[in-house]
Formats: structure tokens, sequence, C-alpha cells
């Protein structure tokens, strides 16, 4: 599939980096066009403006702050009609609602997707062929179809999916977070620290 990455951070790197082995054709949109060439280069995969990565993308990931959401109605139409997967977390607590539901009231002609807000970017930037477990990943949004397509995307580069429902429901992700980084980084599980559902009977 055709992946646009906004984004060059933590989140993107490692996202780009398994998308790439798994298959994909990446490209990463930066606010500098330099900045996405450049971390193309490192993980074999093509970058842009903001704009490029969003025109090149049949699904699109958002690997940046929460508030800096807001304003990409206005300065990315093309994500009009696209499938967003939307990593954020509120951690300044500016939203009312979920994160989600908050990003799709700011991008009410996307479909947008919740995934990866409490998976450590060390688990996205580890060697995914190394990883001697399958994580379970956590999405939810209102649009079933681009769950789907965000579900193909995300089984891909090694993770199970589960949909834990509507964008509302993406309240329970973002109190997710707080608990594996107190987990990860209080308790000592470190940042390969990740959840797995499992059905006992
Ligand atoms: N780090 C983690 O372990 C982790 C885990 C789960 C979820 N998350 C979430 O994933 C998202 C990305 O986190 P990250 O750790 O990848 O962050 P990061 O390393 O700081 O990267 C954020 C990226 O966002 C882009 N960006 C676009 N608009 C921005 C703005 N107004 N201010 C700052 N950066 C802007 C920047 O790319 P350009 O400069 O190229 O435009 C930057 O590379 C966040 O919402 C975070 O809460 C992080």
């Amino acid at each position: 599939m055709r992946i646009g990455i906004i984004g060059t951070g933590n989140i993107a790197t490692g996202l780009a980096g398994r998308l790439v082995k798994a298959g994909h054709q990446v490209m990463f949109g930066s606010r500098s066009a330099s900045k996405a060439q450049e971390a193309a280069r490192r993980y074999g995969a093509q970058g842009g403006t903001q704009a490029e990565a969003v025109e090149f993308g049949d699904v699109i990931f958002l690997a940046i702050p929460f508030t800096s959401v807001q304003g990409l109605r206005q300065s990315l139409p093309g994500l009009r009609g696209k499938v967003v997967v939307e990593t954020t977390n509120d951690w300044m607590g500016q939203s009312k609602q979920s994160t989600t539901a908050q990003i799709q009231s700011w991008l009410p002609d996307s479909k947008v997707v919740k995934a990866f807000n409490y998976t450590f970017a060390q688990i996205l930037a580890h060697d995914m062929a190394k990883d001697v477990e399958r994580p379970s990943a956590f999405i939810a949004g209102n649009d079933g179809g681009a769950k789907k397509s965000a579900a193909q995307v995300i089984e891909s580069i090694g993770f199970d999916v589960v949909d834990v429902g509507s964008a509302d429901d993406a309240i329970h992700l973002d109190h997710l977070v707080k608990f594996v980084v107190h987990l990860g980084t209080e308790k000592g599980y470190g940042t390969s620290a990740a959840f797995k559902l499992i059905k006992v009977y």
C-alpha cells in the first residue's frame, strides 16, 4: 500500500522502518521537505512536504503532536476523504472528549482511526524480524472501512489488531498511555512493554 507519514520524529521513523520492511511504499511529509528527504534516505522511503505525503498515501499516519493536528484541515485540504491514522496523546489535557473524537471534529471530511498512542516508539523502532511477541494494537474510529484499511496495514507490521469501537471509545486508549508509561519507566518493565489481549476461555 502507499502510506504517507506526517512527521519525522520517533513514531514516524519507527513506523516507516516497519512499513518499508513489510513492503509498503512510504513517504514522509514534513514542515521542512529537506528534513523529510533526509529521513527518507535513512529508511528507504520518499520524502517531501506534508501536502505531497498526503497526496501520495492511501493511508496517512499522523505522527505529530495532538495540538498541531488542529490546523491541518486548512493546511492539508488533501486529507479530505482519506483514511487518517492518528497516534496522538493529549498530554496537556486540552480536550474535553477523546483525542480521536476531537481530531475527527477537526478533520470532518477524513476517516480518522486511532492507533499506537500507547505503544512506545522503541517498539516500533525494533527490528520486527526479531520481535518475540505480536502485541495487540487497539484501534478505534467511526468508519468501519477505514478501520479495515488501517488494520490491514497494522497487521502487516507485526501487531494483532483489536477494534475497541468508535472515536468516543478511543477515550479508553487515551487512558492507557499513562499506565504503560508507569509500567515501562517507573515500574521497570522498560520500553519493550506492550499489551496483549487474551481470552481465557
Ligand atoms: N514517543 C513515543 O513513545 C510515543 C508513543 C506513542 C504515541 N506518541 C505520540 O505520537 C506523536 C508523535 O510523537 P513523537 O514521539 O514521534 O514526537 P517527536 O519525535 O517530537 O516528533 C514529532 C514530529 O511532529 C512533527 N510536527 C508537526 N507539527 C509540529 C509542531 N507544531 N510542533 C512540533 N512538531 C511538529 C515534527 O516533524 P517535522 O519537523 O518534520 O514537521 C516532528 O518530527 C505524539 O502525538 C505523541 O504523543 C509518542
